[in-house]
């Protein structure tokens, strides 16, 4: 049996923007996603999982989901078992053992679909304890790169790299396209995380941007005006300037409302953020609905957002240097 772990994530910058080749700087915040993996002696799958903001649920399943046993709406099953189904294709296909069954169990402490990267640290995690489990040991840049394979599949080509390496790595990174490398310069960061308990639907949202950023030159030019905030907002991380990481937050917050891709809910928690002293705050991930990230070092913010209609749960993380580690 082996167990493995990897972080979630916030976007300090860049998200959208991401896709269209700008840069962009997420950084893994320690709450943590835990596969459990066990070789069976045929070739069916068993996932158990809990806390993923569903019920819990077990199923057992060969090829087809279809045999599975499960009291649960097949498109929950599908969402929550579609990453874990990719990340068990992949290490079957890492240590060449195509036959290999799994018991696999999730516990996760980041909120599905809310912007932290919880579909990305269950692939990370799952790829890293199911290779351990079959006796392989895959370096960091590969494993990062399968569990993007994973995402890339699933959400059916919209997916950027940034999740997956900076789960995998730990620490602020830095994604431009293919090319993914870590900040190891960057400051610890006083994050606050507002949760409105909703979610977005990633791909709509993506799709929203794009159609906008062909429809109008000025959304096009908005795609562009996020990466020069990650441009400076990279700089200013490296000099250790949290106030003004905390302006370019604001400023990239404005640029993804104009976009669409803000919500009342989100932008409530905004204000409220900024109003009790936040040095920046915006939406993180795809947006629509789920989290905010906040930068305050006193315990402002956190009172703030717990006091704010919508807001339905607030925690404080830390920048996670760790990334994936077994357990
Ligand atoms: O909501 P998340 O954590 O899945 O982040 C989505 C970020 C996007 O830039 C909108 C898409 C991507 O894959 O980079």
């Amino acid at each position: 049996m082996t167990t493995s772990s990897a972080p979630g994530k916030v976007y300090l910058f860049g998200e959208h923007a991401v896709v269209y080749g700008e840069p962009a700087v997420p950084c893994a915040v320690g709450r943590r996603a835990s596969v459990t993996v066990e070789e069976r002696d045929d070739d069916r799958l068993r996932v158990e999982a809990e806390d993923l903001s569903l019920d819990g649920f077990a199923i057992t399943y060969g090829d087809d989901l279809e045999e599975a046993d499960v009291n649960v709406p097949a498109d929950l099953v599908e969402a929550a078992t579609g990453y874990v189904d990719g990340a068990v294709a992949q290490a079957r296909d890492a240590a060449d053992a195509p036959d290999a069954g799994f018991n696999v169990s999730i516990e996760s402490a980041i909120p599905l679909g809310a912007g932290l990267g919880s579909s990305a640290a269950v692939a990370v995690a799952g790829i890293d304890a199911a290779t351990r489990e079959l006796g392989v040991e895959l370096d960091r840049e590969e494993l990062a790169d399968r569990a993007y394979q994973v995402e890339y599949e699933v959400q059916e080509g919209q997916a950027s790299r940034a999740d997956t390496f900076c789960s995998t790595m730990g620490g602020a990174v830095r994604v431009e396209g293919d090319d993914c490398r870590r900040i190891d310069d960057a400051p610890e960061l006083p994050f606050v995380v507002g949760y409105d308990g909703g979610a977005g639907n990633t791909g709509e949202l993506v799709a929203t941007v794009r159609d906008l950023r062909e429809t109008y030159g000025f959304a096009a030019d908005t795609v562009e005006a996020i990466g020069d905030v990650v441009r400076t907002g990279e700089h200013a991380l490296r000099e250790g300037d949290v106030e003004e990481v905390g302006r370019l937050m604001n400023f990239n917050h404005g640029l993804l409302s104009a976009l669409g891709v803000s919500s009342r809910s989100l932008d409530t928690m905004v204000w409220a953020a900024r109003d009790a002293g936040a040095d920046g705050a915006k939406l993180t991930g795809a947006g629509g609905g789920g989290c905010i990230v906040a930068l305050d070092e006193t315990e402002g913010v956190e009172t703030a957002l717990n006091y704010t209609p919508g807001c339905e749960e607030t925690f404080r993380a830390e920048l996670d240097t760790e990334g994936v580690r077994v357990e």
